[in-house]
């Protein structure tokens, strides 16, 4: 990893990237899809300008919380200022550094699958099941992820159901069935020309979430459903 998504984060922390230009963005596109704009100052959102979801994901955090995948750390933060205790966790180095210089105490750069203290939330937000990659790895994540679980513990995971990216003009769905499932993505990020390394992202509807929940013994809840086919789920013992 390059960590090109971290380098655009500290960019954009100290000045040298305002997002004001669409160059100084980060590129986004997939396997299916164009590029598109993923805007830096989105990754620095305080809560009024943060999605409906995780505004509702933050108000149902309660106890010692885990943020898997911080970024930059803007959902820690504003549970740290209402005096949570909350821990900050991701594998870009730069994003924890941003993270920590934007106040956050206990930031750490640890993969998910490493962790190994207790919560009683874990919060898995903007398409949290990115982090699993693929749909075969989703239930080794989902039992690490219950093994960190205190009693009356939870995991809040917002995704998306992509199947609209499918349709063509026609309404039709050209999903090639014999491929794999169609919310596992190749994703590919640049930023200012410098490309990093090509990754797999998953989205995850919520009924197959649910399947997976179940077969690794995790209660799996709707809490709220997004304007575009996303939405948050609430995962507990
Ligand atoms: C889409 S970003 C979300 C950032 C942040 N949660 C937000 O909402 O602004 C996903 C983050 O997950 C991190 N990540 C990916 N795989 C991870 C893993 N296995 N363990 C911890 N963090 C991971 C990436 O480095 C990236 O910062």
């Amino acid at each position: 990893m390059k960590d090109i998504f971290g380098k655009a984060l500290l960019d954009y922390l100290h000045g040298i990237s305002t997002g004001s230009l669409t160059e100084e963005n980060i590129i986004t596109w997939t396997n299916i899809s164009d590029k598109d704009i993923l805007p830096l100052p989105y990754l620095f959102r305080d809560f009024s300008e943060m999605p409906k979801l995780e505004q509702r994901a933050l108000e149902l955090s309660k106890g010692k919380v885990l943020d898997v995948g911080c970024g930059a750390g803007s959902h820690s933060l504003y549970l740290q200022e209402k005096g949570v205790d909350v821990k900050a966790i991701d594998i870009s180095k730069r994003a924890i550094e941003v993270t920590k210089q934007r106040g956050v105490l206990n930031a750490e750069v640890l993969n998910i699958l490493n962790e190994t203290e207790r919560f009683d939330t874990i919060l898995l937000l903007m398409n949290g099941t990115g982090i699993f990659q693929e749909l075969r790895q989703v239930s080794k994540y989902l039992k690490h992820l219950k093994s960190l679980l205190n009693p009356n513990g939870q995991i809040l995971i917002d995704s998306s159901d992509i199947k609209y990216m499918y349709e063509d003009d026609d309404g039709g769905l050209w999903i090639d069935t014999n491929a794999s499932y169609y919310g596992e993505l190749d994703y590919f990020i640049s930023h200012k020309g410098e490309s990093e390394v090509p990754l797999k992202w998953l989205y995850l509807d919520f009924d197959t979430l649910k399947l997976a929940c179940e077969t690794v013994g995790l209660k799996c809840e709707l809490v709220s459903e997004g304007v575009h086919f996303d939405y948050l789920a609430q995962l507990s013992l």
